[in-house]
């Protein structure tokens, strides 16, 4: 949801700017552009499209200052053209600005400020951002020549109602950057003689692994030599510098043709991360020790809720089958966008779970605040450490899944499952799952990284069976249990990379409507379940196969279909049952993955997407 990169030291921004955007790109890629002061004046270069497209602009120019503001773009307020592009300039030329967020008083804020002469030239409301702040600059004492600028954004700053993370400028305060955050990150980058600020992580760790997360309702004066942070009512803060341990390479392409590629052949090592340090001594458990709960607190929940956003709330579906399965307690799971609004009840003695990759998703910031709000203790499974999410739970889980920069979410939603596989067993363990069954779960846990290997070896099959999919332009995905979400999943990745209409449905719902879709030119694609349900699942198949209906099966090995039911079988390896949704996961993942680039599709960044949505 746009990506944000400031820069003030001794170096030439423009340079550091465009390969911090470059990293930021998933975050929105409909228009990009930056502004640099020198000369006593600005360059400001916009354009719609790609950060490629702003490199090229800006390798014709001569950009030499050391102070600039840099946006890629995600469009909320205002089409996707030239002149609604970031950086906005004030209607005075005194302020320019970018911006990630949304603006909710904008309309009015507009109106007063066309009565006092400024002019508007997009349609953003990011704009009357840059005009309040110079009105307010125009407005300062002269005299106050160093707080000048820095007030007028915070005076700004009070007026306004929704989200923003800003990065400001101004041609008078050639050596000075300020940004402010609220609802949407901003990361400041503690440099050696030059300090940054972004939107995230990736795009300042070539320059610094030291940053400071701010907070909602601060606010940052940046020079080459220092920083000072406060609030919005002018408290003081003292920072808290943290240091990253994400390397420049993790968040690099290297040989790999797209990052959705290298994120899902990272996933053996995502899921050893995701258990390091975390299994019991004794063998027969797991340990959690952000969670900040006692084995007596787990004793007085009689509930879990879960909730989360698009390929985290698959995780939570995961997450409910094997908790109520191995711990015998009932868990509700929500999407973050209804249960912010819902007002559900809940019981007395709930404990809520948000997961979410990026740590930053409104949607599931704001269920996590309303659980709080409510009085419960709410829990977080994140990946990116330092992140919003991860700062306001009581406690949580970190994936250590390491940066994620496809759209497309894959090695942080297996580990997700893995996480959820693993809390299950802490919780079982604590009820009445026996020793000898924590053992054997273990053991089957410890396996997962071996057989994600194993089930990556079937690329170069699943590259061919997608070549000869491609052309279909419906997919359903069928699957029981905890299989289904699995489904679900699998109708995600292939609908928001290929842009195929697809469908995740339980195998035994296709009856009640969506076999009315099966057609020879409507491919279901199976997951295939151990045990008393393999059975049924087979009788479904069957009833596809009777309408002609093309059949891909996902089969744990050993398990032997009835021959020609399916046209293409992809077995996965066999596996403790409660780490079967992470195997089913994979091959669904290079399915997709392998028909959205037969297709010509722009995987890394699919139309219309961003990674992170940080806007309602
Ligand atoms: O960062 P989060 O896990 O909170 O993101 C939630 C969703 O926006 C995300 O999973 C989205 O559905 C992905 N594009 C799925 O691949």
């Amino acid at each position: 949801m746009c990506g944000i990169v400031g820069y003030v030291g001794r170096q030439k921004a423009a340079s550091i700017m465009l390969e911090g955007l470059k990293r930021l790109e998933y975050r929105g890629y409909d228009s990009a552009g930056l502004a640099v002061l020198q000369d006593g004046d600005v360059a400001l270069l916009r354009t719609t499209g790609r950060v490629a497209g702003l490199a090229k602009l800006a390798s014709g120019k001569k950009l030499t200052g050391t102070t600039g503001i840099s946006h890629t773009r995600w469009a909320t307020h205002g089409g996707v053209t030239e002149a609604n592009a970031h950086p906005h300039r004030s209607s005075d030329g005194r302020i320019l600005l970018v911006h990630n967020g949304v603006i909710e008083n904008y309309a009015a804020i507009k109106k007063f400020l066309l009565t006092k002469g400024y002019t508007f030239t997009s349609e953003t409301d990011t704009e009357v951002l840059a005009n309040l702040i110079a009105y307010h600059y125009a407005k300062e004492p002269a005299s106050a020549e160093t707080s000048r600028f820095l007030e007028a954004v915070r005076k700004t700053l009070l007026h306004v109602e929704g989200t923003y993370g800003i990065a400001v400028l101004s041609p008078a305060h050639p050596d000075e950057l300020v940004a402010a955050r609220k609802g949407s990150p901003l990361i400041l980058g503690v440099g050696d003689q030059e300090n940054l600020i972004a939107s995230d992580v990736s795009a300042l760790i070539s320059r610094t692994q030291n940053v400071v997360y701010l907070k909602d309702g601060e606010l940052v004066h940046l020079t080459p030599s220092g920083f000072t942070l406060s609030t919005l009512d002018l408290a003081d803060v003292h920072p808290v510098i943290d240091t990253v341990t994400w390397s420049v390479d993790e968040a690099e392409l290297g040989d790999h043709a797209h990052f959705m590629l290298k994120e899902i052949f990272e996933q053996p090592v995502a899921l050893e991360n995701a258990m390091r340090g975390r299994f019991a001594a004794d063998g027969s458990t797991a340990n959690f020790g952000g969670l900040n709960l006692s084995p007596a607190d787990f004793r007085q929940i009689d509930r879990f809720v879960f909730t989360s956003c698009g390929t985290g709330w698959h995780a939570c579906l995961v997450a409910e089958h094997l908790i109520e399965r191995y711990a015998r307690i009932p868990v509700e799971v929500d999407y973050a966008s209804e249960f912010r609004y819902r007002n559900a009840p809940l019981d007395r003695d709930a404990l809520f779970f948000v997961i979410s990759q990026s740590g930053e998703t409104i949607d599931t910031l704001a269920a996590l605040r309303e659980a709080k709000r409510k009085g419960y203790k709410c829990m977080a499974i994140c990946n990116v450490v330092g992140s919003t999410i991860a700062r306001e739970a009581d406690g949580g889980i970190y994936q250590h899944a390491g940066p994620e920069i496809g759209v497309a979410s894959t090695k942080a939603f297996t580990s997700q499952l893995l996480i959820a596989a693993m809390f299950a067993l802490y919780v079982a363990r604590m009820r009445d799952l026996s020793f000898a069954d924590g053992v054997q779960y273990v053991a089957g846990l410890k396996a997962v990284p071996g057989l994600a290997r194993r089930a990556l070896a079937q690329a170069p099959r699943i590259q061919e069976i997608a070549t000869r999919y491609a052309k279909y332009n419906d997919f359903l995905f069928l699957g029981r249990l905890d299989l289904f979400p699995i489904a679900l999943e699998g109708a995600l990745k292939l609908k928001e990379i290929s842009y195929i209409h697809a469908e995740g449905y339980p195998a035994a719902e296709m009856k009640h409507g969506p076999i009315a879709l099966i057609s020879d030119q409507c491919p279901s694609v199976f997951f295939v379940p151990k045990g008393e349900l393999f059975n049924k699942v087979v009788s479904s198949m069957q009833e596809i196969k009777a309408r002609k209906g093309p059949i891909i099966a996902i089969v744990p090995e050993g398990l032997e279909l009835p021959d020609g039911l399916a046209d293409e079988i992809i077995p996965i390896p066999d596996c403790h049952e409660a780490a079967l949704p992470i195997l089913a996961t994979i091959p669904v993942q290079l399915l997709s993955y392998y028909i959205a680039v037969a297709r010509g599709c722009d995987v890394d960044k699919p139309r219309n997407l961003a990674k992170s949505v940080t806007v309602e």
